[in-house]
């Protein structure tokens, strides 16, 4: 393999970067979704409490009571909800339970930030052009379960992580913001998931932002 000089390499390459932080009249009701550690849900946090982001995140929703996400939530005083994806007898049932757990808290967007479920156009259609997801890869590549596996086997020196609006087709719609990140000489999966979770830090906020900004403007481009 044709491995690139680390010192040719900047640890991040990104795509431009807005030059001023995307500006929405009103400040943000978010609900966020996640299965996992919950990382990106307290970059979320952390962007409205000590950064940028003008919004409060008003509600978790978790599908797996012991996950990272539930115990940052209670560390963060976030109000946070079960929906146990085994306890619905269809995808359709439980997109019905997580839009009345939002619509409840009065949410303007809602964030799958590491939602490992397939959600339905229920759901999609719910929150229109108000549905975000955050995936490991440079999308269109590598869509679908483990996209940072996906890159290590097929050799590319750079992937990444993207946020998007959602569509109904698995890790497809809009894009809001990427980031690429460097494959390295000797990278495992935890070390290249850990260098993207760092970037997908960093673009979830602007892509909220970004999201509330085109809604405002009417721009469903
Ligand atoms: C993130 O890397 C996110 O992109 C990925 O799950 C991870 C969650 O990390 N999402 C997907 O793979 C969805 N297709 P976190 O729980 O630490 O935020």
């Amino acid at each position: 393999m044709n491995c690139p000089n680390p010192s040719d390499v900047a640890e991040n390459l990104q795509w431009p970067w807005p030059q001023t932080w995307p500006s929405h009249r009103f400040p943000l009701r978010l609900g966020v979704m996640a299965s996992g550690e919950g990382s990106n849900f307290e970059a979320l946090v952390a962007a409205t409490r000590d950064g940028p982001l003008r919004a409060e995140v008003v509600r978790l929703v978790v599908n797996n009571a012991a996950c990272g996400a539930s115990a940052r939530a209670e560390r963060l005083g976030i109000p946070c909800q079960c929906l146990d994806h085994r306890a619905f007898p269809s995808r359709e049932d439980l997109d019905g339970a997580l839009i009345a757990a939002f619509q409840a808290a009065a949410v303007d967007l809602v964030v799958m930030a590491g939602w490992m479920r397939i959600v339905t156009p229920r759901l999609i259609e719910a929150f229109p052009d108000r549905l975000l997801n955050i995936h490991p890869s440079l999308l269109p590549s590598f869509r679908g379960l483990d996209a940072v596996g996906q890159a290590l086997a097929a050799g590319v020196c750079l992937t990444g992580c993207t946020v998007h609006l959602v569509r109904p087709e698995v890790d497809s719609g809009p894009i809001l913001a990427q980031a690429a990140v460097p494959v390295k000489c000797g990278d495992d999966a935890s070390t290249l998931a850990a260098r993207i979770h760092r970037q997908e830090h960093r673009i979830l906020p602007l892509a909220v932002a970004l999201a509330a900004q085109r809604l405002e403007s009417g721009d469903q481009g």
